[in-house]
């Protein structure tokens, strides 16, 4: 059947108090409108509307990838006014799905029988069981059971303001229907707005079945008005992907602390210690060691890796049988091959290096290829910068390089090459020899310590 999905997102979003449209705010990482386009897309409808308004610049340029329509409501005279944005331009047939930009856990399972319920000719409305209503559309419902009416909170009689069942603002409908009811909707209420609510009581009148689907997850109707249910959305968010990573195998040392404000694929048996942090897509291999306190962005971790304390590790691949840290930084297209070791405050920047080569120790190495076993000493540095441009640090296999010594690049050390502790390289260094550049060491005799004067 036929199906069209029509996202609101022309609230104001005053109470968030930010130059940013609410519902480009992310969650995990995300906007919250991208989460409900995503959620739409599951559904595979053929057309898929947002109503933007305030900020509808912003919003589009953000979202210009998505795959939807865009649909200006110049002043935001209701939800009901909302829809009829979008409705007049769509061909007869199918149903329509109301979603909201500002509802972002909404999930396609929960919406299937309000789809199936609309496409067998019904009006359907998603609704809740909640503690405290207030604020919401009550849910009005006959001595037989049925939904005969909506209320909004504002024009609620003092009796219907006890009912604790509320409208989500969810609802499905047939396409044809929807269009009939909303060219009657007045807006002679307590707001003065066209009220999409009010399509319950055009559908009772005219004898047209009204559905009904409860949710009792409430997490999956909670809209965003303010940053304190936007941070309480978060955390139930973060729950789930914690949830989903346990199921999948892996261990967390704490479900409540751990953040992933993107997409984390994970192997079985991988542990993550606390606080760390996930962003873009970060796929880990199976029996990879997480420590705590590590970010990790657009990276690829093999199998069996070890990542210690506080490791950042950006737009990299790490291969199988890596230790990195702890306070280890790798930076974006480095590509370690296996069991090499990155250790503390060494920085890796676009570099190549092959396996099993190591530099444990406060180092940095950028813009360099670094062949297989290569040992690099203490405080070793490329000097890949000469102020205007990067150049390029090539290191064969097997290279021991001592401590303290700076590659001045564009430099090639041969492989097997040894350097001396110290060294300054600036010249093609050979192969499986000796090299190094020290002034010789002296020692000056008779020299005294200065001491302090006496006062
Ligand atoms: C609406 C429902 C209420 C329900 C509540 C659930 C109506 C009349 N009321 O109330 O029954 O309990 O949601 O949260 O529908 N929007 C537009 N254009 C407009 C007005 C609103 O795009 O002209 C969008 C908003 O951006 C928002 C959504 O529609 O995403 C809901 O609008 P809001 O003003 O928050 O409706 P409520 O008064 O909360
Ligand atoms: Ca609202």
């Amino acid at each position: 059947m036929t199906l069209h999905v029509i996202i609101l997102a022309a609230g104001q979003g005053t109470r968030m108090r930010s130059r940013l449209p609410k519902v480009l705010h992310p969650l995990g990482g995300k906007p919250l409108l991208a989460h409900v386009i995503d959620t739409a897309l599951q559904l595979q409808p053929d057309s898929i509307h947002v109503v933007y308004g305030h900020g509808g610049a912003q919003v589009r340029e953000a979202l210009a990838q998505a795959r939807v329509d865009w649909v200006e409501q110049e002043s935001q005279l209701g939800t009901g006014h909302a829809v009829n944005q979008v409705v007049p331009l769509l061909a007869d047939g199918g149903a329509v799905l109301v979603l909201y930009g500002d509802v972002p856990m909404i999930s396609a399972t929960i919406l299937a029988p309000l789809l199936e319920q609309a496409s067998a000719g019904a009006l359907s409305v998603l609704t809740a069981k909640v503690a405290d209503p207030d604020g919401y559309g009550r849910i009005v419902r006959a001595a037989d059971g049925s939904v005969i009416d909506i209320v909004e909170h504002k024009d609620a009689t003092p009796e219907q303001l006890q009912i604790d069942e509320i409208n989500t603002g969810f609802l499905a409908a047939p396409l044809s229907r929807l269009r009939h009811w909303l060219a009657h909707l007045g807006n002679d209420n307590a707001q003065g707005e066209y009220y999409l609510t009010d399509v319950v009581s055009l559908a009772v009148a005219e004898r047209v079945e009204v559905q009904s689907v409860v949710v009792d997850d409430g997490d999956e109707t909670l809209g965003v008005n303010d940053r304190t249910q936007l941070a309480r959305l978060e955390r139930l968010y973060q729950k789930r992907q914690a949830e989903h990573l346990m199921r999948a195998g892996v261990t967390l040392a704490d479900p409540g602390r751990i953040d992933v404000r993107g997409e984390l694929v994970a192997g079985c048996d991988t542990f993550i210690d606390v606080n760390c942090l996930f962003e873009g897509r970060v796929v880990l291999g199976g029996d990879v060691r997480i420590g705590p306190n590590c970010c990790i962005r657009n990276a690829t971790v093999g199998d069996s890796v070890e990542v210690l304390a506080n490791s950042v590790i950006d737009g990299a691949h790490i291969g199988a049988g890596c230790r990195i840290g702890p306070f280890a930084r790798i930076r974006p297209e480095t590509e370690l091959a296996e069991e090499v070791h990155i250790g503390n405050f060494v920085e890796v920047k676009k570099s190549r290096i092959a396996r099993g080569s190591k530099a444990n120790h406060l180092s940095y190495i950028g813009d360099t290829h670094m062949g297989a076993g290569v040992n690099v000493g203490a405080g070793t540095i490329t000097c890949n910068y000469d102020g205007a441009n990067k150049h390029l640090t090539e290191i064969g296999d097997d290279v021991f390089i001592g401590s303290d010594t700076q590659l001045v690049a564009p430099v090639k050390v041969g492989a097997g090459a040894t350097i001396g502790a110290g060294t300054t390289v600036t010249r093609d260094v050979p192969a499986a020899r000796l090299t190094l550049s020290r002034s010789p060491q002296k020692t000056v005799e008779g020299w005294q310590r200065p001491v302090k004067k006496p006062k």
